[in-house]
């Protein structure tokens, strides 16, 4: 299993007092050091952490190959064609949002979909699209012709740290998910045996890669590490929280243990 460690928070954290460290592309190499396989970072509309300059530097510097989160932005689309990133995942964006919660409205966008995911593809660009474990959806996916999927993990990562975490002791606890332990235990099962069926039938019957990521956590990582299908994982929050305590190296060869 693949991981793509999302440094972004490392930007959040250098923005908030808006000086040049952290920095980044440090935290690349040492990424490569732990055993990543690929880096992810998301050029936000808002600039909030990832700019320009950063995904520049980045896409000139990196030894790991570098897949760029963004929306369907022209701005944004310019900009990464001429970046040439390894790939780009299509994700939804809104200016409002602590971070992306959940995946594309595919039939919403469709048409200009269509044209990003062709504009990409012309330059050798390979593009993924992130989207909610739903049959529609990866079936709309492979008729838009891309190679990737990533499958959002966001509502398996509540359950489970509904029912397992601390969460619910915290000002930050989940109010949509106050219901009975049986039937968070039922939701969870019922979320990952629907994550495991939609990555089957994403790579055997349509043949596309997938990926999956968002909520993945030292403790709720390894049932979809166990997904045979899933070729990926994207994963930053976590990581970038535990390295405050035990180093960035470590937070990742944690976590690429996990996986094995
Ligand atoms: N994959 C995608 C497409 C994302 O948008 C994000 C969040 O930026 C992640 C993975 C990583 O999510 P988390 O920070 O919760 O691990």
């Amino acid at each position: 299993m693949k991981l793509g460690v999302n440094i972004d928070h490392i930007a959040v954290l250098r923005e908030a007092r808006q000086v040049n460290d952290p920095d980044p592309l440090q935290a690349i190499y040492i990424a490569k050091e732990a055993g990543a396989d690929q880096i992810t970072i998301h050029l936000r509309e808002d600039r909030r952490h990832i700019n320009e300059w950063d995904v520049k530097r980045i896409l000139e510097n990196s030894p790991l190959s570098v897949n760029i989160e963004c929306s369907i932005d022209p701005d944004i689309v310019e900009f990464l064609a001429d970046a040439r990133p390894h790939r780009v995942t299509i994700v939804p964006e809104k200016r409002e949002e602590l971070t992306t919660e959940g995946g594309l409205n595919l039939e919403s966008i469709y048409d200009r979909l269509d044209s990003v995911v062709h504009f990409f593809k012309a330059r050798e660009i390979e593009v993924s699209l992130f989207i909610d474990p739903t049959k529609e959806a990866i079936k709309s996916s492979k008729i838009l012709g891309v190679e990737w999927i990533e499958l959002h993990t966001g509502e398996y990562a509540n359950l489970y740290n509904s029912l397992y975490s601390n969460l619910s002791h915290t000002p930050h606890s989940i109010d949509e998910l106050r219901t009975s332990r049986k039937n968070l235990s039922k939701a969870l099962t019922q979320s990952l045996k629907n994550i495991k069926e939609c990555s089957n039938l994403a790579k055997d019957e349509y043949g596309l890669k997938v990926a999956a990521g968002h909520g993945l956590n030292y403790q709720n990582v390894e049932n979809i590490a166990n997904i045979k299908d899933i070729e990926e994982l994207n994963i930053g929050q976590s990581i970038i929280a535990r390295s405050v305590y035990t180093g960035l190296k470590t937070a990742i060869t944690d976590m690429k243990e996990l996986l094995k």
